[in-house]
């Protein structure tokens, strides 16, 4: 690789250059005539002279009583000078529900109930930019109406390992889809007044010593895979606030890492917005002031001790920061405030928080989001008019995911189990059966507390209760149908925590295979956020369905697609391995690494390893089926031959060949057969989800702007695109292309 880059850089000269300046210019090209895209709001500057005035009549005393928490989710106020707090509230799921001003223990208030959203993986698996910003302006509205000025959303890191604790909550493993669903979100977030806070900046993709570990990733690798939507998030929707990341990365803390802070964000990328820290991620308070970070928040220590406390006071005082350091990071967050209305607010946005208009919400997103794996035995959708009985097994049936684990969970009136969604839309007069099958229990060692549930070893207890086999097989004998509701839930998929394996916990593996041996009418259906270890199951049982932690009419949505009122259209957001050494950072042994990690698989993340590498994935990237079909046809370009900056446009026919209507997800990838240097097997590029009657077609149009296929040039610290032939291509998943054409970049 290193010759290759070697020889790339002499090559350089020929090639065509689309540098940071040029990318406003295509992008303008690209506007002229691509499809509507989700644009942010700048930060306004309208209110610069008042903030000098402002800044001028502060005590130090003051100025550093903005730059950190005063209480767990705040700023201090100024009220002589009318500046309020700045409040802030997880997260990612939906509003978090009022914690104590100087404790994590919730504030116990009875107006705080909120609309519990599907979590990240459930988003993603859309496959829908409307959902995304549907989403972010949802939830946004909860936000403003709580008070918040910063909603601590969206969680954006990639999915390097299926272990990873936090896959729940992060969106994907493809930097393009990820950065469609974060721009769109982001939008909608923020025309409610609110900031989002964009996290966890950067390269934090891993629980494991996530205070500590030295993150090791190549320029371009970090370009190409980890930035693209943090990017997109500054330069396209115009992010109010970022989140500094735990971990170090090259050596330094996310929170005074200057070459991520000052050079990238701000100098490259032009962030205007704060950086907040993550919640006790400072280490230094010179360091941090210096490199970039805005506002220090955390945990419970006395708020005076925070070291943008009286510790910056002491070291503005004795001249070893200087004030004017100080005041930029203040004026950023009164600009930030001003551009929020939080100051002067009039005219701010009012919300609304707990309504049926959100939880509807909440349903749309969850419906698109199902992924359904299989269907050999076309049991599925479940036809009810001869059935009297079905078999509901399973602990999941009636788990409740809204709260749970280490992380941001939300306080709701409303959420729809499996079990309830089933009853709420099957008919009465069939009967359910229901049975718990498995118990979530762990150890009582005194190291399984929650947040530590993997990382010092299995601490799951995996036998099965002989008395609830027993039920859960009797239950399934005398049902004409079988449903089982299996997978994880959120104290096991947790912050703070990467999973060891990727077993099915509780013995629900044997569980599963019993009951498949007595009915063979049976459905499995996983509730998780992550990849599992479904190989042998995914063979045995002829139907399968992938929820998510899934919102809270997550149940209901799920009932729909079981019952066929919806059909499904989720597409898996990132690769399920056949087992886990197949997956990049397993098969370079590189995950979690100790003090330090090194991203050795580089760029072949995700299916780009899997596709490169012929490792043939258990369900691949972009999968999912339907109850009906769709055929693609005469994909053609306007052109052969593009210019580096010109819209490559795209068309060909979808058509729904089956009996029902449906949504498919028609997806772009590109691949470069004559590179220089390497390059991952095929990448996605574009993805548009269309809906169909049965029988209809529709031509499709997609714009891909030919700087899509720039690789990142580590010598020239530039985007690149090749000339010569690349292929384009158009399918149903990573996995299943059906048709390509080749164009030529001049
Ligand atoms: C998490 C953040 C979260 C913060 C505040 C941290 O532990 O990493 O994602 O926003 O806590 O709850």
């Amino acid at each position: 690789m290193n010759i290759k880059h070697i020889y790339t850089s002499m090559i350089a000269a020929t090639l065509l250059v689309v540098s940071c300046k040029d990318t406003k210019q295509s992008e303008k090209t690209a506007n002229n005539t691509m499809v509507a895209e989700y644009k942010g709001k700048p930060i306004t500057k309208e209110f610069d002279a008042k903030i000098d005035s402002l800044v001028a009549q502060m005590t130090l005393e003051e100025k550093t009583g903005m730059l950190h928490g005063n209480s767990m989710f705040a700023t201090k106020a100024i009220e002589r000078l009318g500046i309020p707090e700045l409040t802030m509230a997880d997260g990612p799921l939906g509003v978090r529900e009022e914690i104590s001003r100087d404790s994590w223990t919730a504030a116990g208030w009875d107006n705080d109930f909120a609309t519990y959203y599907p979590a990240g993986g459930g988003l993603a698996a859309t496959w829908n930019t409307e959902l995304a910003y549907l989403f972010g302006r949802s939830v946004g509205e909860e936000a403003i109406a709580r008070d918040k000025d910063v909603l601590l959303s969206p969680a954006i890191n990639i999915i390097r390992s299926p272990l990873g604790g936090r896959t729940y909550e992060y969106f994907t493993e493809d930097p393009f889809l990820n950065k469609k669903i974060t721009v769109p979100f982001i939008v909608g977030v923020q025309e409610n007044d609110v900031a989002v806070c964009v996290k966890h900046y950067a390269a934090n993709n891993q629980e494991t010593n996530r205070d500590f570990v030295d993150v090791q990733i190549d320029e371009r690798t970090l370009r190409e895979i980890y930035l693209p939507a943090f990017e997109a998030a500054v330069k396209e929707a115009h992010a109010y606030s970022f989140m500094g990341a735990y971990n170090k990365f090259r050596g330094e803390y996310l929170c005074e890492n200057g070459y991520m802070l000052n050079d990238v964000l701000r100098d490259e990328w032009g962030f205007e917005g704060i950086v907040i820290s993550d919640w006790a991620a400072v280490h230094d308070t010179k360091k941090s002031i210096e490199n970039g970070l805005d506002v220090e928040m955390g945990t419970p220590k006395p708020f005076n001790e925070f070291f943008y406390a009286d510790s910056l006071i002491e070291k503005v005082k004795s001249g070893e920061i200087a004030e004017s350091d100080v005041d930029t990071h203040v004026k950023r967050i009164l600009r930030m405030m001003f551009t929020l209305k939080s100051i002067d607010d009039k005219g701010r946005a009012k919300g609304s928080i707990n309504t049926e208009a959100h939880f509807e919400d909440a349903y749309k997103i969850a419906a698109e989001s199902v992924v359904l794996l299989k269907n050999d035995k076309n049991l599925l959708p479940l036809k009810t008019d001869n059935i009297k009985s079905i078999a509901v097994i399973g602990h999941n049936a009636m788990k409740k995911n809204a709260l749970g684990g280490f992380g941001a969970g939300v306080k709701t009136k409303r959420e729809v189990t499996p079990l309830e969604g089933l009853q709420n839309r099957l008919p009465k007069s069939i009967k359910i059966n229901y049975a718990e099958g498995y118990l979530e229990r762990y150890s009582n060692d005194e190291k399984a507390k929650l947040g530590d549930i993997t990382l010092n070893g299995p601490v799951t207890i995996n036998t099965l209760e002989p008395k609830l086999l027993e039920e859960a097989l009797n239950a399934a004998k005398n049902s004409d149908v079988a449903i089982i509701f299996a997978g994880s839930n959120r104290d096991y998929e947790t912050e703070a925590s990467d999973r060891a394996s990727l077993d099915l916990p509780f013995g629900q593996e044997e569980l599963i295979k019993k009951v498949l041996e007595v009915n063979p009418n049976t459905i499995v259906v996983f509730i998780a956020g992550a990849p599992f270890d479904i190989l042998d199951i995914s063979q045995k049982s002829s139907s399968l369905i992938w929820s998510w932690f899934n919102g809270s009419e997550g149940g209901n949505a799920l009932a729909d697609v079981i019952l066929g009122n919806v059909n499904p259209s989720g597409k898996l957001p990132w690769t399920m391995p056949k087992k886990l050494e197949d997956s990049p950072a397993h098969a370079t042994n590189s995950f979690p690494g100790d003090e330090s990690v090194v991203y050795t698989e580089g760029i072949l993340v995700g299916y780009r390893w899997f596709d490169t590498k012929n490792v043939e994935p258990l369900y691949p990237f972009g999968y999912g089926m339907s109850y009906t079909t769709f055929e693609f046809s005469d994909l053609k370009t306007d052109k052969e031959t593009y210019n580096a900056d010109a819209i490559i446009e795209v068309t060909f026919n979808i058509k729904n060949t089956g009996k029902v209507a449906g949504k498919e997800v028609a997806q772009l990838y590109i691949s470069d057969p004559e590179s220089y240097v390497e390059k991952a097997a095929q990448e996605l590029k574009g993805f548009e989800k269309v809906f169909l009657k049965s029988g209809s077609s529709k031509t499709v149009t997609m714009q891909l702007p030919a700087k899509e296929l720039a690789y990142y040039n580590e010598v020239k610290k530039q985007w690149l695109v090749e000339p010569g032939t690349y292929k384009i291509k158009i399918g149903n998943s990573s996995r299943n292309i059906k048709s390509e054409v080749s164009i030529n970049i001049k």
